[in-house]
Formats: C-alpha cells, structure tokens, sequence
C-alpha cells in the first residue's frame, strides 16, 4: 500500500529546516560531537516539501544516505554546515527569507576553547587531559530574537527524563526559555530517541501549552509537527 501525500497546504511557503549534529574540533584529526543523525530533520524537510513548500535543509553531518531522498526532490535544496558557528550563520542567513524556521539539529552547546594546530599527542600529559570548553550562542534564541512579522519559528527539545518531574513540565520550562513558537519535545536515552526510526514527542506553545501528542516514525512525526505550525501560523494564506 502507498500512501501518496496529496496535501499542497505548503504551497508558497519557504521553509528553512536544520538538521543532524555540529562538529566542534578538537585538534585536525579530533572532534567534539553528539548522536543525531539527521533523520527526523530530513523527515521534516521531505514532509514540507512533499505538501508544497520551497524547501533549504541545512545539514550538519549528515550522511548522504540519509539526505539521499531530499537530495532529489525537486523542491529542497541542500547546504551542509560544520560547526555550531557554520550552522548559525547560515542560519541567520536563510531564516532572513523564510516564512518557517525549523531548529532540529542537535547544536554543540560547547566549542573547545583553543583548537590545536597540531595533532594532540599522549607525550607529556601525565595520564591526564584537560579541554577548556566555552560556551556557543544559542542559534535559536537569536533566532527568535530577529523573528520577523508572520514568521514561526520552532525549536527542539531532547530531554532525558529527571526525578520528580514529567517530561513535559521539563519541555514547558524550555518552551518558555527559548520563546520559539512551538517547541518539539522528545525522550532521549542511552537507547531512545537517536539513530531509530521511531520517535515519540510532545508539541509545546511557548506558554507551555500541548498542541500535539504524536508517536510513531520520523516521517508521521514530521507529518504531525507540520499540522501544528499551520494550525499555529497566524493568518492561513492558503
Ligand atoms: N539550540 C541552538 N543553539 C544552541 C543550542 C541549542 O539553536 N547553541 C537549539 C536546538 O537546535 C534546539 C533547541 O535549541 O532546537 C533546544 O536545544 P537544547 O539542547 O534542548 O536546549 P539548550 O538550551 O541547549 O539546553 P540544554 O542545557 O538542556 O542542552
Ligand atoms: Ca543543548
């Protein structure tokens, strides 16, 4: 059985999409990174661009064959990025022009401080190392900081679960932090939530309100985030 999207309530939307997880070196041959692999936020990108939308997907790390569908869909086009910093500015760059901005890629909320020239070797170090990290800029905070009228911006949330508190109050203190439109909110684990096809979340207002409740595949997932930021979109155009 397939099933065909027929949807177009995209149509006319430019839709900028993150995706994957940034690289921080370390030394040439070493870096600092983190698990995502890109899937849900190439999922997402496919689903706008299967319903209509003009479509940027700005990978960091992703592997070809994860970006190979968005790769030849007509309306996506691809921009791979590196680093936190890389990943920012293009996204200050295409948010500018878009309609919808979409932070799923996993950014490194540290850089190591001074990247060596040169390889870092065992010699001298008396068994032990130590990195000075400092701390990135939060892309999506001045993301929605620079929000221009009638756009929506949404961000991502990967939480491990913590005692005495539910999942979703952990997202609703989020969701107010950032200020983004909808905040995208999923378990993560040693074993949930990274590299599986399978994804659970819950969608949040920025005033913590749940505007979805979804589990199922990256692709019903991405499906389900698109219904909420139509329904959340100020003014229907279409
Ligand atoms: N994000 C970002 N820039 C950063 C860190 C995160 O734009 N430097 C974005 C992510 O892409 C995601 C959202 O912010 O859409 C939430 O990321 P998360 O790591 O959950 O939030 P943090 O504010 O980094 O908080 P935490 O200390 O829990 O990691
Ligand atoms: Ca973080």
């Amino acid at each position: 059985l397939a099933i065909v999207s027929t949807r177009t309530d995209l149509e006319g939307l430019r839709v900028v999409v993150s995706a994957g997880g940034t690289r921080e070196p370390i030394d040439p041959v070493r870096y600092l990174g983190n698990r995502s692999s890109g899937r849900q936020g190439v999922a997402l990108a496919l689903v706008a661009a299967d319903r209509g939308a003009d479509v940027m997907l700005v990978a960091a790390h992703v592997d070809d064959a994860v970006t190979a569908a968005a790769s030849s869909h007509p309306r996506v086009a691809i921009t791979r990025v590196g680093t936190a910093a890389e990943l920012g500015e293009t996204m200050r760059r295409e948010a500018a022009a878009s309609d919808v901005v979409i932070m799923a890629a996993a950014v490194a909320d540290y850089r190591v401080a001074e990247v060596s020239e040169r390889k870092i070797t065992k010699e001298r170090s008396g068994g032990r190392l130590s990195l000075e990290l400092v701390e990135n800029d939060d892309i999506l905070a001045g993301l929605v900081a620079a929000r221009r009228d009638g756009q929506t911006i949404v961000g991502f949330a990967a939480e491990t679960p913590a005692e005495g508190e539910s999942l979703e109050e952990r997202g609703a203190r989020k969701a107010a932090r950032k200020g983004a439109d909808l905040l995208v909110v999923n378990e993560v684990g040693w074993d949930r939530g990274f590299e599986r096809a399978d994804n659970s979340v819950v969608v949040l207002t920025a005033a913590g309100e749940r505007v979805g409740l979804v589990e199922g595949t990256k692709h019903e997932v991405a499906e389900a985030v698109w219904d909420c930021v139509t329904a959340a979109r100020p003014a229907h155009r279409h």
